[in-house]
Parts: structure tokens; C-alpha cells; sequence
């Protein structure tokens, strides 16, 4: 059950499902991560073992035992990705190979065992396939999956665990930010940082989101959406946004983002916006900008334009900079023509309406 080999999912489909009528009222304003479809996988694993028991079964809570390292430790991984409707009715996922590939990694810097790819596609697969009917149509709408895992085993000392919990859930979501696609206002935070080198800054572990819970309410007290992280050492450059990577537009039209050092996840929505705008041949820089650079950027209108960019928040334009001794804004605050653009063209690609020269476009229904 390693290695690759295709497990064998047991389905045991949801007795009670939500009805007809009471999914399409949930369906029609479903917000994020609000609403559940009926079903989730589960896999099991033990040292000696292996993943086991790959389930497919009804969406219920999962017993835990007060003892289960995750809740002590939390040695604990998850992903985001999503599903979309097909212009001829059918479904696919963006990129799932590049969030398998993330989750390995997620799981060798957490010490967690590594799920194999084809069984972490493969469950995504499954829960597409029995929880169809909950995918949006509307034309923002998206099925958000979330595989995770957690350390399960009932041990209360210091180390890896040797047994894990694999689950995947599904939710139907809307915009991420409740005003939907209009500029968003960051708060840059002087007391709290995400991550310092050697950390855990590049895996996507529940920890790293614990950790800037004070920092994003700092920022809703200051009337911001989301908090901007600065580096660790010197807190003076840009690393990423609470949820989200960050890109700046130059005059001349140059793309520039913070390289991936270890300390920022690596976004795959990142990592698709740098491949689109190299092909179209916008030149691109990977380099630390300053919170310095940005705003003297702003004034003389050198930066043009500022997009946070996420699985979830998709493209959103950055239009308010707020720190503890300074308020900016980029492109006089409203979304510039690149964001724009960049946005329309990865969506178009995500939705099946336009070329998909990566095959990042995988079709499962
Ligand atoms: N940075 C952080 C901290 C995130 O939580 C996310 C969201 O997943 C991202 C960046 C963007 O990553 P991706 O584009 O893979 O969703
Ligand atoms: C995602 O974009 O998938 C995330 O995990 C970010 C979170 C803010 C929802």
C-alpha cells in the first residue's frame, strides 16, 4: 500500500445526504469554507503498516482520544485546492499533482510519513466523483478541497508519532474575501513574524497559521483584511501575506515577488502567475523587496500595482498598506490593468475557457 500502488477505496455512501432543495439554498451564497459537502475520505497509517483503510464514507465528526499528539504538538499538514465546472458540464482539479508534491514535503518537515501522490489524487478523485451535485456553477464559485493529515496516536511524548489520520473535505466556496474581487488594504505588523529561516515557513502546517492569529487580529483592529509579514532578521523586506503571496508591478510592466528562501510557502498560484507572464514575455524578478522599496515605489509611481495571490483568494489587488507609523496606497487603491489581466487569464485557464498550455487542467469528470 506504498510506493504508488492504487488502494482500493471502500464507499460507504452517506445514508442521509443533504436534500435537493436545501443544497441549492446553501449553493446559492455559500461564502468560504462555510458549507460542507456529504461525504469525506479517511486513510489510516501506522509505522510498520502503512496507510490503510481508505475510506470513503459520510462527512460525521471524528472521535478523538485527548491523548492524540495533534492536539499537543500539533504535528499536523493540510492542503487547498480546487475543482470547477467545465463549460461542457464537466469537473476538474487545477494543478492537484503540484499539492501532492507540496504535502510530501509539508509531511517530510513536519516528520509525518509521505501519502503517495496517485492515492492523494486518487482521493481527491473519489470525493469529486460522490460529492458532485455540490459543485458551484455560478461563475466564482468553486469546490475547495482540503486533504489533511494529523499525528493520531494516543502518546504524550516528544516525537514523531507513529500513527497518522488522512482525511479529505470539500467545501463549495464563493470569493474569499466577503467584498468578492475589489482591492484589499494589508496591515504590515511590527510585533509579530511568520517565519524565520529554518523554521517551518515553507511547509503548510496548521502551526504556522496559529501563530499569526494575533497578527491578523492586529490587522482586523486596524481595519485591515490581511496581515503583511516582514523577514525575521533584519524586518525590513516583504516576505508573504497571511494566506497569500505577494507580487508587485513595476512601470515598465516587470514583475517582481520574494524568492522562495524557506521561510514563504511556495504558492502554486505563485508559481502559475510567474509561468504565465514569463510565456507572455513579462519579465519577471524573484527578489526581497523592502517595505521601504514599496512605498517610496508607490509615491514616485514606480510600483505600479500590488496582487496577493492564493488558492483561495485567487488574484486580489492590494490597494491600502497600513503599518504602525505610515499609510499607503498602490495604483490610487483600485486594481491596476495587470492584476486585471494576470487574473482573467489564470481564471479563463482554471474554468476551462481558454488554452491550457501547462496541462495544469486535470479533468476528472
Ligand atoms: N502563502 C500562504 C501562507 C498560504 O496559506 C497560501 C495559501 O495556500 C499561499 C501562500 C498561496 O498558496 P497557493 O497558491 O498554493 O494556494
Ligand atoms: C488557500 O488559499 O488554500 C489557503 O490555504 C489559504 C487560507 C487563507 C484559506
Amino acid at each position: 500500500m506504498s510506493g504508488g500502488d492504487n488502494l482500493e477505496f471502500e464507499i460507504r455512501p452517506n445514508p442521509a445526504p443533504v436534500g435537493d432543495a436545501e443544497r441549492a439554498a446553501l449553493l446559492a451564497n455559500p461564502g468560504f469554507g462555510r458549507i460542507f459537502t456529504d461525504h469525506m475520505v479517511t486513510i489510516r497509517y501506522a509505522d510498520g503498516k502503512g496507510w490503510y483503510e481508505p475510506r470513503v464514507e459520510a462527512r460525521a465528526p471524528i472521535p478523538m482520544d485527548p491523548a492524540s499528539a495533534v492536539l499537543h504538538y500539533a504535528q499536523e499538514i493540510f492542503e487547498g485546492l480546487k475543482a470547477y465546472t467545465l463549460p461542457d458540464g464537466g469537473v476538474a482539479m487545477f494543478r492537484p499533482d503540484a499539492n501532492a508534491a507540496r504535502f510530501a514535503q509539508s509531511a517530510q518537515r513536519m516528520a509525518m510519513p509521505a501519502l503517495p501522490v496517485e492515492t492523494f489524487l486518487q482521493s481527491l478523485r473519489e470525493i469529486i466523483a460522490i460529492d458532485r451535485s455540490w459543485l458551484p456553477t455560478s461563475d466564482e464559485g468553486s469546490l475547495y478541497l482540503r486533504p489533511f493529515a494529523y499525528a493520531s496516536e494516543v502518546f504524550l511524548g516528544v516525537r514523531p508519532a507513529m500513527e497518522y489520520l488522512y482525511l479529505v473535505i470539500a467545501s463549495p466556496v464563493g470569493p474569499y474575501f466577503s467584498g468578492g474581487v475589489k482591492p484589499v488594504s494589508v496591515w504590515v505588523t511590527p510585533d509579530y513574524t511568520r517565519a524565520a529561516p529554518g523554521g517551518t515557513g515553507a511547509a503548510k502546517c496548521g502551526g504556522n497559521y496559529a501563530a499569526g492569529l494575533s497578527a491578523q487580529a492586529e490587522a482586523i483592529e486596524h481595519g485591515c483584511d490581511q496581515v503583511v509579514y516582514l523577514d525575521a532578521i533584519e524586518r525590513k523586506y516583504i516576505d508573504e501575506l497571511g494566506g497569500m503571496n505577494v507580487f508587485f508591478v513595476l512601470d515598465d510592466g516587470t514583475l517582481v515577488t520574494p524568492p522562495l528562501t524557506g521561510t514563504i510557502l511556495p504558492g502554486i498560484t505563485r508559481d502559475s502567475v510567474i509561468k504565465l507572464a514569463g510565456r507572455a514575455g513579462r519579465r519577471i524578478e524573484e527578489r526581497p523587496v523592502s517595505l521601504e522599496e514599496w512605498r517610496s515605489g508607490a509615491a514616485s509611481g514606480r510600483i505600479r500595482e500590488a496582487f496577493a495571490c492564493g488558492t483561495a483568494a485567487v488574484i486580489t489587488p492590494i490597494g491600502q498598506i497600513r503599518s504602525a507609523d505610515d499609510e499607503f496606497v498602490v495604483a490610487d487603491g483600485g486594481t491596476g490593468e495587470v492584476t486585471t489581466e494576470l487574473r482573467k487569464q489564470l481564471v479563463d485557464i482554471q474554468r476551462g475557457r481558454a488554452e491550457d498550455p501547462f496541462g495544469w487542467v486535470h479533468r476528472v469528470l
